[in-house]
């Protein structure tokens, strides 16, 4: 069947805020050291000590936040560790993931500079597990203060003068685990105290972040809302996608189709999530005032064989660019609460947009769709109605296709489709309507590949990357398009 696709170009529902298409580094596998950091002796050429290819290519994707330095390991994390001249900074274990010595070569002034670099918000994520309110307290102090103060000193005498701005800081990860192991109840009073020393400098402004729950926990979001609601601008929310169990996940390649299917399936199940926690929220926060945050999502396979499994290393497909296209779509379908999402992780960790080995780098097929759907970056949500097929059956049914659509600042509308099937293509018929008459012109862009576990690889890095799309044609205001199997494709459509 034809799926049809009506757009109201009248009917905007709000905006998608940029920061949906964030991102998360952490001190974790080759994600800090070597993905972004290879220090200024290095042979890779490097600015400051950030290498340059993962430097451009983040650029390129118009990365608007990044989350650091955890994760799990934010609540090891002391940050005065990593300060000050580096042959001096501490050397230790990171005990969290993969036992390997942390030198702290990459602390605060190197994140505040990273995000200099890439023209991105940092959002810092501070330690409450095992950490103290002063410690925190004196971060957001060294950080941001700009007068006389201890902390500012210290960061003056380490090389910087004028404190940075910062808006995003997260009190604590994962404290119902990593994090501490607490109970909500326990949990939201220790964020009422935290929060408390987290101060505004200046005319710095925090925006403070509570730690939500995991997964399908309504009890700790619940009495995070009830008990400590009034004290945060956000709360988290983590989601991982995977096909098998926490045992046995599955392989990043060579899975089966219905693997497929049940990855796809799973990652669908970020809608249900994000509509139960939102209504709890509303009974709390009606106005939503207070953003949900989904600060760590995505894949997460079986590590590749031969690698560290405390590194996280994995293969990325086409089946993860799906996973990408169809949650970047449900994020935007909430956009009224959903405020930023933080893809995990930036390079060499999960579902990455970025893989090295040594001095080469690819981009995988995840980074390709943030890339191509940069255009939806703060632009309006425009109202959709849909008749979708669907592909499948039982508990594996899927819709056929997953589809946005969005207005930018110079009215172009932008409509980005999932076809979810990975044997045969999908017709659509997109027809626009609240325009005033005239011609509707388009172009398009789609990724695709040939084989479900299609992937770049340091020798053929170009397998899986977007190409021009021109299977459509324009009636009127309605434009009928036949998308390639396994694809995430953009169009762009202009009225004149
Ligand atoms: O992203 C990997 C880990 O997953 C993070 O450190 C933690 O917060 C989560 O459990």
């Amino acid at each position: 069947m034809t799926n049809q696709v009506v757009i109201h170009a009248d009917r905007p529902r709000g905006v998608i805020d940029r920061n949906i298409y964030g991102h998360f580094s952490e001190h974790l596998g080759r994600c800090i050291y070597e993905g972004l950091w290879v220090g200024e002796d290095s042979p890779i050429p490097n600015t400051n000590g950030i290498r340059n290819d993962v430097l451009d290519a983040l650029r390129r994707m118009k990365i608007p936040v990044l989350r650091w330095p955890g994760g799990c390991f934010a609540d090891e994390y002391h940050w005065k560790d990593g300060i000050g001249p580096r042959e001096q900074r501490k050397r230790m274990i990171n005990t969290h993931w993969g036992g390997v010595v942390e030198n702290n070569h990459f602390g605060t002034h190197e994140f505040m500079m990273l995000c200099e670099l890439l023209g991105c918000e940092p959002y810092i994520n501070g330690n409450v597990g095992s950490g103290t309110v002063q410690e925190m307290s004196e971060w957001v102090e060294y950080l941001t203060f700009d007068g006389v103060s201890p902390m500012a000193e210290l960061r003056k005498t380490n090389g910087r003068e004028a404190p940075w701005k910062v808006k995003y800081f997260g009190v604590g990860n994962e404290n119902w685990g990593c994090g501490g192991n607490m109970r909500p109840e326990y949990y939201a009073d220790l964020y009422r105290q935290f929060q408390t020393y987290v101060r505004n400098y200046g005319d710095n402004r925090i925006h403070k972040i509570a730690c939500g729950p995991s997964e399908g926990d309504y009890h700790w979001m619940e009495t995070l809302m009830k008990q400590a609601g009034r004290f945060m601008d956000s709360i988290t929310l983590h989601y991982y996608t995977l096909p098998g169990t926490w045992a046995e996940k599955g392989p990043a390649t060579g899975f089966s189709e219905e693997e497929w299917s049940v990855t796809l399936k799973k990652a669908m199940h970020m809608e249900e999530l994000i509509s139960r926690h939102s209504a709890i929220m509303d009974q709390y926060d009606p106005d939503k005032r207070i953003g949900l945050i989904v600060d760590e999502w995505g894949t997460w396979y079986d590590v590749e064989p031969g690698t560290n499994p405390g590194f996280l290393y994995q293969q990325n497909t086409i089946r993860d660019a799906l996973v990408a296209g169809m949650t970047l779509h449900i994020f935007h379908r909430h956009c009224d609460r959903v405020r930023m999402a933080n893809i995990a992780q930036l390079v060499n960790v999960l579902q990455a947009v970025v893989l090295t080995e040594g001095e080469k780098m690819l981009l995988t097929p995840t980074y390709h769709v943030f890339e191509m759907f940069k255009v939806h970056h703060d632009a309006e949500l425009l109202d959709t109605h849909e008749r979708i097929g669907t592909i499948g059956g039982g508990a594996n049914e899927l819709p056929h296709v997953s589809v946005s659509a969005s207005r930018d600042a110079e009215g172009r509308i932008h409509v980005s489709l999932c076809n979810l099937d990975h044997q045969a293509g999908a017709s659509v018929r997109i027809e626009l309507r609240g325009l005033a008459e005239g011609n509707v012109s388009a172009s398009g862009k789609t990724l695709t590949a040939d084989r479900i576990d299609g992937h770049n690889t340091f020798d053929s890095p170009e397998r899986v990357a977007p190409k021009p799309f021109a299977d459509f044609t324009i009636e009127g205001n309605a434009l009928a398009a036949t998308v390639p199997p396994m694809s995430v494709t953009v169009l762009e459509l202009i009225a004149d």
